[in-house]
């Protein structure tokens, strides 16, 4: 099982950190003396600090007892670092270590798209989400890159309230996207696919308006958006959800697309 850790394990979390380290430091003759902040000497007032820092712990247990465990941290740059791998020894050379660098890099794309409460969702909710996609209010697609799926997307009638009422009258959709493989972020996708949603919403399904809404933090798809001439139309506080403080609405009016388009022919 892998798991988030909570505040009242730091203390299991530094005893790992410094049984998996303990090995390194025999290895190489390191002391308290001659290298006092070595993880093999890691102490929870530390590790406290760390979380409170922005560290947060992952843990994999294998029939019920602890195995290793790994940190994540979110970096100003919209990156991710982990830190703190730990393997206890006993339970190295089976694959615990890639296990749990996979959940985590999982829980990273996670963490961009879906609410606080989300670490993932099990065949039966992925089929219930999909399944009850209905034709004419929500059209989803697997995005392939070179035959291989990648990603997800969707345009669907807009369902939130707030949007609705602004604009009773008005045909208005929004765009939700995920490119579940990180390796593929930032080389462009992400702003076609966009594109490509944009382009059948106005042309296909005369909509009258598309948005996007985006945690605050997530500057890469702002951009994404931006860069098909979607402008800011609302900033909406979420208070409650603890990562992010507001969603930024984006809105592309059918008019300013065909302003867009009449401008790119002249060019
Ligand atoms: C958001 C996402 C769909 C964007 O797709 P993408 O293919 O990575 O994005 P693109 O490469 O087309 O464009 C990203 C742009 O943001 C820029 N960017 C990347 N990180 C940035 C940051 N931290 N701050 C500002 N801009 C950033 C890129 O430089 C690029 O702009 P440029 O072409 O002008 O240089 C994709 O990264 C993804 O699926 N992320 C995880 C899930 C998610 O966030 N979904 C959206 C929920 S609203």
């Amino acid at each position: 099982m892998i798991r988030e850790m909570t505040a009242e394990e730091v203390p299991l979390a530094a005893r790992i950190i410094r049984r998996a380290f303990a090995t390194v430091a025999e290895e190489f003759g390191l002391t308290r003396e001659n290298y006092p902040t070595h993880p093999s000497f890691l102490t929870e007032e530390r590790l406290l600090g760390e979380i409170a820092r922005g560290l947060h712990l992952f843990i994999l247990e294998e029939d019920g007892s602890p195995a290793c465990m790994v940190g994540l941290r979110r970096l100003e740059d919209g990156t991710t670092a982990l830190e703190r791998l730990a393997v206890l020894p006993e339970h190295r050379h089976r694959g615990c270590g890639v296990r749990l660098v996979e959940f985590v890099c999982r829980q990273e794309v996670l963490y961009w798209t879906e609410g606080a409460d989300t670490d993932g969702y099990d065949l039966e909710t992925i089929q219930s989400i999909y399944r009850s996609t209905d034709p004419l209010s929500k059209f989803s697609f697997i995005i392939e890159y070179e035959q291989q799926p990648i990603g997800e997307c969707w345009l669907q009638r807009m369902n939130l309230p707030y949007l609705l009422q602004q604009f009773p009258d008005r045909d208005c959709r929004r765009i939700d996207l995920m490119i579940g493989e990180k390796d593929y972020w930032n080389r462009g996708i992400g702003t076609t696919v966009i594109s490509l949603l944009t382009r059948f919403g106005f042309e296909e399904e005369n909509a009258d308006a598309i948005f996007g809404v985006i945690f605050d933090f997530n500057h890469r798809s702002r951009r994404a958006f931006e860069k098909n001439g979607f402008q800011l139309f609302e900033i909406v506080p979420t208070p409650g959800e603890p990562k992010s403080k507001a969603d930024y609405v984006l809105m592309h009016t059918r008019e300013q697309n065909v302003e867009r388009k009449a401008h790119a022919d002249n060019q």
